[in-house]
């Protein structure tokens, strides 16, 4: 049901100087930083052989990881994201086990495509994204 591990999601508080310690620090691919006004990011991509590290920076008044910065300052693991190739069949499954967050329906993620969180606290002190692939 649930494929490959499509990102992990790192929250900073400062996105340059983040992608600065993965470019010069790591050697990565970092992509420009992205502003997602809809999700109250701006995010940077780094690509790996065999997967993404997303690092994220709260953009606007009322981001949605504000709060994870506050309780973690210099910034921390947010989220991971697992793949599944029919989004409603994965949430109408995990449902079963725990809630969804928002409405519980898709919204259009960082990559265009379909994605949904699953609540921390139902699943294992983790937030997870399904992302459709
Ligand atoms: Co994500």
């Amino acid at each position: 049901m649930i494929g490959k591990l499509n990102h992990v999601a790192i929250a900073v508080p400062d996105l340059e100087r983040a992608a600065d310690t993965y470019r010069n620090a790591f050697g990565a691919d970092v992509s420009d930083p992205v502003e997602m006004p809809e999700h109250g990011v701006s995010v940077i991509f780094i690509q790996l052989p065999n997967t993404k590290i997303e690092l994220m920076s709260p953009l606007g008044d009322s981001s949605p990881i504000a709060e994870f910065l506050e309780r973690n300052p210099a910034g921390g693991i947010h989220h991971i994201c697992l793949e599944t190739d029919d989004i409603g069949a994965a949430s109408d499954r995990a449902r079963a086990f725990g809630r969804i967050l928002g409405n519980g329906e898709p919204k259009t993620g960082a990559h265009g495509k379909p994605v949904v969180f699953l609540h921390p606290k139902d699943f294992h002190g983790t937030l997870i994204e399904f992302e459709e692939a």
